[in-house]
């Protein structure tokens, strides 16, 4: 038997795009050249409070188009607020859909745009073995996502993340059909942001870039049996490393600044940059190993609660991702060095070589994340030696990452990790 041909294509997509200081004031425009008669806004009431939401509602209506504004988003959804908003949603029939927030407001439009014009439930459509991974047929309406954290790329990629609360497990929904119609990013709208929702959303950006990068490479997978059904994560390849080599670069100058002073108007926009630039990248790549351990790390927490967050307990995505960064680009490295050692520099300015090992891009990491006052470690979420065979149970069904992850990764390899990060 001939083993099975590697492939030799891989595919790029993302929405059109409106980046700039003001772009937001220009959504009454793009919503009456799309014909739009009524228009529901979504957000999150930590955004709602800023103001933002509201303003976007006037230069909707004063481009004469109806618009309401549901603002009761879940900061990082559950399959149960998003059931409130689809319920929500369904009273009226929306011509389109505005995301105004992060990346917990953009997918949970992304949801309710589904869901309202499609049956059945979220879980259907959820990625296999978790869900049944069900495939929208039909069309979907218009969402214009205008996010508001410089973080999740949300409003490039095909993904909706969802925490199933009764699997104390997230999961992700990804299909084409999910991924906005226009992305309308306007650094001024993260000034608000608190600075550990910048420092996490930041380190989002960053693990999107990093994972991407060092992704399987596209041409070492073996070829999909049916070429119009490419998974949805291609692996690395030279489009999405120029996305990723560039957010790097911005990431590494520009997140401390962020983070320390919110005002800082340059430092702001660069990130809004980057994390377009790595949305633009991952939605295509794929993330690997630190969003397959997210997910665990963040639906199985209990009493944890994030500085800047709504008082509940929860892990935020860019926290519970940085968390086994370090330990998973250490294990990582022999699959290429040379990739690790250029994203380290990249990230630092720092001229790196073999002899600096495998450490050399978790030593950066460590160093960006002190700097940050990021969580150091998984026992500051709570989690002991006693929750690693869960949290790799977790893991190992994210199959979608697993699918780009560089190495062959076993049980004890997913528990080292783990370990490596307590
Ligand atoms: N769809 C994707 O491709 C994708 C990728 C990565 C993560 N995610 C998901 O996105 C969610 C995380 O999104 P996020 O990190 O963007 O944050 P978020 O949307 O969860 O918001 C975090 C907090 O910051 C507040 N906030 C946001 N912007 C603000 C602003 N400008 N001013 C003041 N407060 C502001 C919110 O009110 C909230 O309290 C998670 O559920 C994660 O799983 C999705
Ligand atoms: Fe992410």
């Amino acid at each position: 038997m001939t083993a099975p041909a590697n492939d030799t294509v891989f595919t790029w997509a993302a929405p059109p795009l409106k980046f700039g200081l003001g772009a937001l004031d220009e959504i009454g425009g793009e919503l009456a050249a799309s014909r739009a008669r009524r228009v529901l806004v979504l957000t999150d009431p930590g955004v709602r409070n800023t103001g933002i939401p509201a303003r976007v509602q006037d230069r909707i209506r004063a481009a004469g188009i109806e618009c309401e504004v549901f603002d009761d988003v879940a900061v990082e959804p559950t399959d149960v607020s998003i059931d409130l908003a689809v319920k929500w949603a369904r009273e009226k029939d929306w011509d389109a859909f505005v995301a105004v927030g992060g990346g917990s407001t953009i997918d949970t439009a992304k949801a309710v745009n589904l869901l309202t014009t499609h049956d059945g439930e979220l879980l259907d459509y959820v990625t296999p073995p978790i869900g049944a991974g069900r495939v929208p047929d039909g069309p979907v309406k218009p969402l214009i996502a205008v996010p508001t954290t410089a973080g999740t790329g949300s409003e490039s990629t095909t993904i909706c993340v969802v925490d199933l609360l009764s699997m104390h497990l997230k999961a992700g929904v990804s299909h084409p059909r999910l991924r906005p119609t226009l992305a309308l990013v306007d650094p001024l709208t993260t000034v608000s942001m608190p600075s550990q929702v910048t420092a996490a959303s930041g380190m989002d950006v960053l693990s999107h870039a990093l994972e991407s990068y060092t992704a399987v490479r596209f041409d070492t997978k073996p070829a999909p049996a049916d070429p119009m059904r490419r998974p949805a994560f291609c692996g690395s390849n030279p489009i999405s490393d120029v996305w990723c080599e560039m957010a790097l670069k911005l990431v590494g100058s520009h997140l401390r600044a962020a983070v320390h002073n919110g005002r800082d108007l340059d430092a702001r926009y660069q990130m809004a940059l980057a994390s377009t630039y790595a949305g633009t990248g991952f939605g295509n790549a794929g993330t690997h190993l630190p969003h397959a351990n997210a997910y665990p790390i963040a639906g199985m927490a209990q009493g944890y609660r994030a500085h800047g967050y709504p008082e509940m307990p929860m892990v935020p995505h860019g926290q519970a991702v940085a968390a086994t960064a370090p330990a998973v680009f250490a294990w990582t490295y022999p699959a290429d060095p040379e990739r690790h050692l250029r994203a380290a520099e990249l990230l630092s300015g720092a001229t790196f070589t073999r002899t600096d090992g495998a450490e050399a891009l978790p030593h950066v990491l460590r160093e960006l994340m002190a700097d940050i006052d990021m969580p150091s470690g998984l026992s500051a979420f709570g989690y002991g030696e006693h929750h690693i065979e869960s949290l790799v149970d977790g893991t190992l069904k994210q199959t979608r990452q697993l699918a780009v992850v560089p190495r062959q990764l076993d049980r004890a390899a997913a528990a080292d990790i783990f370990r490596t990060s307590l």
